[in-house]
């Protein structure tokens, strides 16, 4: 695959079938922890979750509805490191339901402890958070994740839904990117 000709691909922190195997596991997990639950609502947090949970949703062996929201994070220097907007909200209300949200990777946790708050202000049943990533050496923020697929060091991955400045989301793999020498 050709991102770009002159950059070289990141190289694999976590293969294609790592996972895929992973994936498989949680899903197997998630169906069983919400086994009495006839419609589960997986909340995709866009954009960097949704081939995970596209790839998430369909080893789920229970029934399940899909909604997407999307954040912006603020630049340095206008809001408190960490700051994040809602730029879309859920389309599905989620008062009396059981939630899954699903995110790509949790850094500072920052991200997570504010959606968090933000949807249990709304009573669902229940809230679950599920993210294929975390970097424990980076958290500042005590949000709990009910299901973490794998925790990595501290470097900046790419693939999977995962990018630098809106590249390598479509790489299969997860890929620790590297700036090119002098830039960035
Ligand atoms: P947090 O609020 O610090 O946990 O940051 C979470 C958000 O930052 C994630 O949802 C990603 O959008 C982005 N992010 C953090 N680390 C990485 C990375 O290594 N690769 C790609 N995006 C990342
Ligand atoms: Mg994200």
């Amino acid at each position: 695959m050709t991102i770009n000709a002159d950059a070289p691909l990141p190289p694999v922190l976590l293969s294609e079938r790592q996972i895929a195997e992973r994936v498989d596991q949680l899903a197997r997990q998630i169906s069983a922890d919400h086994a009495g639950v006839d419609d589960l609502l997986l909340v995709g947090v866009l954009r960097g979750a949704f081939i995970f949970l596209a790839d998430l949703a369909r080893r789920l062996t229970i029934p399940t509805t899909i909604d997407f929201m999307a954040l912006s994070h603020y630049e340095h220097g206008s809001a408190p490191s960490g700051a994040v907007r809602l730029v879309m909200d859920l389309r599905i209300p989620i008062a009396g339901r059981s939630v899954l949200l699903v995110e790509d990777i949790v850094d500072s946790g920052e991200t997570l402890s504010y959606l968090r708050r933000m949807l249990e202000a709304r009573g669902p049943a229940s809230l679950k958070i599920c993210a294929l990533t975390r970097k424990p050496d980076r958290l500042t923020s005590d949000v709990r994740v009910d299901y973490v697929g794998f925790d990595i060091p501290d470097a900046w991955v790419v693939g999977y839904g995962l990018d630098f400045d809106n590249k390598f989301r479509s790489l299969p793999y997860i890929g620790v990117f590297t700036p090119p020498a002098g830039r960035g």
